[in-house]
C-alpha cells in the first residue's frame, strides 16, 4: 500500500472513531491525529507541493476533503457531548420542590402561643379587631380609669408589681390583667368597638396553677343597645368553638368587678367524673371560665365616651388556664421553664396555623 493510501486509511478509520469518541480528550486526540500539526492529513497536504500539476488536481480536492469532513465530523460530536453533559448535570442536579422539607421543622409551638392564636382567630371571626396594650401600664390606665382609685380595696386584690415612681411623679405598674387595653381602645377610638386583647399579665404569686407573669384574654364591644345577652352569645359561640364542640351550657353567676355593673362569672357545664379527663358540655361538674359584666358607666365616661348613649360589655380570662384545661397540662409552673422535652411533648406542629375553616387544633 502506498504512504498516500495508508495515511487516507488512517483518516478514513478516524472518521469512523469520531462519532462514537467518549468524550472531549478523546475527541481531541482524533482531531490532532487526522489535522493538527503531525496529522496525517497534513502530511498528506504538505505532499501535494511536490507532486506534478496532474496528481495535485486528482489529490487536492479529496485531501482539502478530508479537512472539512473531520472538522465538521468533530463539531458534530463535540456539539452531541456537550449536550449530554448538560443532561447529565440536570438529572443530577434534579430538585422535586414537592417533597417535604428536609430534616422535619424541629422547634414547636408553646401551647400559650397555640391558645393566643386560637383566641385570636375565633375573636376574629366573630368580627372583633385584635387590639394590644403595653406591659408596663400607667398605675392610672391599670386602676383608675377602670373605676379603681388609688385607696380602692380592690387594689389589694391585685397583688401588683410596682415600678420605681417617675421623677414626674408617675407611677408605673406591671400590668395586673389586660383590662387596661380597655381604657386605651376607649380614649383612642369613638363606638362601635369590638375589640380582643390577648397578652402577658403580672401579679405576685406562684404555685402550681399560678405564675408570676401569665396570659389573659380581654374582650371589649361598646356600641348603642348592647345588652348582656349580646355577651352570653359571644361567649358560648368562643367556648364551643375554642373546646371543639357542637354546644355548651353555660351558668352565670352574680360578682364584683369594680370596673362593671352588673358583673358577671360564667361556669361551663363539663364532666370530669373520668379521673384526669374533662368533656364540656355535659356532666354535673361547672368550670369557673371568665369575669365580665356590662362596662360600668363611670368607666366609660373617664375614658370619653358617653354612657346615657352607649353601653359595652367587657370579659376576660386566663390563658394559660384555657390550655391547661384543653391540652390536659395538670400543672402551670414548667409552662415557663424552657424544658424541652415539655416543649417536645405538649407542643405544636410549628408549620400549622390554627383556623376555623382548617381547624384550630390538629
Ligand atoms: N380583669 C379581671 C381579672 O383579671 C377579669 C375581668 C373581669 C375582665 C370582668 C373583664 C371584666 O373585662 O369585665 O380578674
Amino acid at each position: 500500500m502506498s504512504d498516500i493510501d495508508e495515511k487516507q486509511k488512517r483518516i478514513d478509520e478516524i472518521l469512523v472513531a469520531i462519532p462514537t469518541a467518549r468524550d472531549e480528550r478523546e475527541l481531541e486526540n482524533l482531531r490532532i491525529q487526522a489535522i493538527g500539526k503531525k496529522g496525517a492529513n497534513t502530511e498528506l497536504l504538505s505532499m501535494l507541493g511536490s507532486m506534478s500539476i496532474e496528481e495535485r488536481k486528482h489529490y487536492g480536492p479529496r485531501f482539502n476533503a478530508n479537512t472539512a469532513n473531520v472538522t465538521s465530523a468533530v463539531s458534530l460530536r463535540k456539539g452531541q457531548l456537550a449536550e449530554e453533559a448538560m443532561n447529565a448535570r440536570l438529572a443530577s442536579e434534579r430538585i422535586d420542590v414537592t417533597l417535604p422539607p428536609r430534616p422535619e421543622p424541629r422547634g414547636t409551638i408553646h401551647p400559650v402561643s397555640q391558645v393566643l392564636d386560637e383566641v385570636t382567630a375565633i375573636f376574629a371571626d366573630l368580627g372583633f379587631a385584635v387590639a394590644e396594650g403595653p406591659d408596663i401600664e400607667f398605675d392610672d390606665y391599670n386602676f383608675t380609669k377602670l373605676n379603681i382609685p388609688p385607696d380602692h380595696p380592690a387594689r389589694q386584690m391585685h397583688d401588683t408589681f410596682y415600678v420605681a415612681r417617675q421623677a414626674d411623679g408617675s407611677q408605673h405598674v406591671l400590668r395586673t390583667h389586660t383590662s387596661p387595653v380597655q381604657v386605651r381602645t376607649m380614649l383612642k377610638k369613638k363606638p362601635p368597638i369590638r375589640i380582643v386583647a390577648p397578652g402577658r399579665t403580672y401579679r405576685v404569686d406562684s404555685d402550681a396553677t399560678h405564675s408570676p407573669m401569665f396570659h389573659q384574654y380581654e374582650g371589649l364591644v361598646v356600641d348603642e343597645n348592647i345588652s348582656l345577652g349580646h355577651l352570653k352569645w359571644v361567649l358560648e359561640e368562643f367556648y364551643k368553638a375554642f373546646f371543639e364542640v357542637d354546644s355548651v351550657e353555660l351558668r352565670a353567676r352574680p360578682s364584683y368587678f369594680p370596673f362593671t355593673e352588673p358583673s358577671v362569672e360564667w361556669d361551663l357545664r363539663c364532666d370530669r367524673s373520668v379521673q384526669g379527663q374533662i368533656k364540656f358540655g355535659t356532666g354535673n361538674d361547672w368550670l369557673e371560665l371568665a369575669g365580665s359584666g356590662m362596662v360600668h358607666p363611670r368607666v366609660l365616661s373617664m375614658c370619653g365616651i358617653d354612657p346615657k348613649r352607649y353601653s359595652g360589655f367587657a370579659f376576660g380570662g386566663g390563658v394559660d388556664r384555657l390550655a391547661m384545661l384543653k391540652y390536659g397540662i395538670p400543672d402551670i409552673r414548667p409552662f415557663f421553664e424552657s424544658d424541652l422535652r415539655w416543649l417536645k411533648h405538649f407542643g405544636f406542629a410549628a408549620l400549622d396555623v390554627p383556623t376555623l375553616d382548617g381547624g384550630l387544633s390538629r
